[in-house]
């Protein structure tokens, strides 16, 4: 049997290179190998979304994302969260199992907290990660492709699994996370890691006028243009050597070390890279995103298949929780 890969995006606003490199990437290219569930975490962003229309939108933007970038909706499940109720209900389950300990633990609420926001720090965000779990072990997932930052909640999945099978008897799939070090934190405009809240990202899908803006905003430091440069400290070069081919790479540390060489030249070799990278893509984005009846038959069609899967993990987790197994509806 082959092993299965699941992750998660929440649609909150257009993929940025960290989501592509962290999380889409990696998962797109196990297509070939494992059984693919990715699915646009809905709830998650509940958490935080406050715009009906703007949440119905960005589910299909993110969506749309997939499809463009090669997502085969025919070998690989996509659907949106809020489709496949079983996982909500597994939530209820894992929770009662989970110490508040734990979540007391959780990066996320805690860096909400501490921002002391209440409509932030709501209760959903603390049982955040409980849902993330049931995200995972509804579907039997072996490995989760994700960036660094979902490190800790991966690590909660596991706890969370173990101490199910510890009470009850083996049942929940223990899952690995894959975080590829190169990608593991992309840095953002400012040099910090990339993310949607810090307002620092490069957006996938800019149109090359936009990204070629965003790309001239990168922080860089103020060694005059004549002076050698270090690469290995310069965010421009990072995020260069994401797309570039090697020999392009090192042909561009060269010129850094050589000097007479500003950053504006990096830049411009930079967005050069990035809009070639993302020309092809980006029309198939556009013309997908177009027919917005499409991604949803697309996803009603993935919902159906994830439910059929979850239904089943459900049944077992109930069975063994002393619930009896789920009659057919
Ligand atoms: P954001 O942090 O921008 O809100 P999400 O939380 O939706 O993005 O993350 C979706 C996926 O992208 C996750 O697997 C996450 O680990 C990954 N990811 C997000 N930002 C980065 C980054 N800067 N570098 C690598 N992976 C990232
Ligand atoms: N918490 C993840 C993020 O913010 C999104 C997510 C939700 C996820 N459920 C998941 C990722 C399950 C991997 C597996 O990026």
């Amino acid at each position: 049997m082959r092993r299965r890969a699941l992750t998660g995006i929440q649609p909150s606003g257009t993929p940025h290179i960290g989501n592509y490199l962290g999380a889409i990437r990696p998962g797109l290219a196990m297509q070939e190998s494992h059984d693919c569930f990715f699915f646009i975490a809905s709830y998650h962003s509940l958490t935080s979304q406050r715009d009906p229309v703007a949440l119905r939108e960005q589910i299909r933007v993110v969506a749309a994302s997939w499809l463009a970038l090669g997502l085969d909706p025919e070998r690989t499940v996509l659907w949106a969260q809020h489709d496949v109720p079983e996982v909500t209900e597994l939530t209820w389950v894992l929770s009662t199992i989970t110490s508040k300990g734990l979540l007391d633990k959780g990066h996320a609420f805690k860096d909400a907290a501490s921002k002391g926001n209440a409509d932030v720090v709501n209760v959903g965000l603390f049982l955040y990660p409980v849902l993330m779990a049931a995200d995972i072990l509804a579907f039997n997932s072996h490995v989760v492709p994700v960036g660094q930052d979902q490190k800790q909640h991966l690590e909660m999945t596991r706890d969370i699994a173990e101490r199910f099978n510890r009470l009850y008897g083996d049942t929940l799939q223990v899952p690995d996370p894959l975080i590829q070090e190169e990608v593991a934190t992309v840095v953002g405009l400012d040099g910090q890691k990339m993310s949607k809240s810090r307002g620092n990202g490069i957006e996938i899908w800019l149109p090359p006028k936009q990204l070629r803006k965003k790309v001239m905003a990168i922080a860089t430091d103020s060694t005059p243009m004549e002076e050698p440069k270090d690469p290995t400290t310069c965010t421009v070069f990072k995020l260069y050597s994401l797309f570039a081919a090697p020999e392009d790479t090192l042909a561009l540390a060269e010129r850094y070390r050589g000097g007479n060489f500003g950053y504006g030249h990096a830049k411009q070799a930079l967005f050069e890279v990035l809009d070639a990278h993302f020309a092809e893509p980006r029309e198939r984005y556009e013309a997908i995103l177009a027919h917005p009846s499409r991604i949803d038959e697309v996803l009603d069609a993935g919902a159906l298949r994830a439910r059929a899967v979850a239904r089943e993990t459900l049944s077992q987790v109930r069975d063994r929780v002393g619930l009896g197994r789920m009659r057919r509806a």
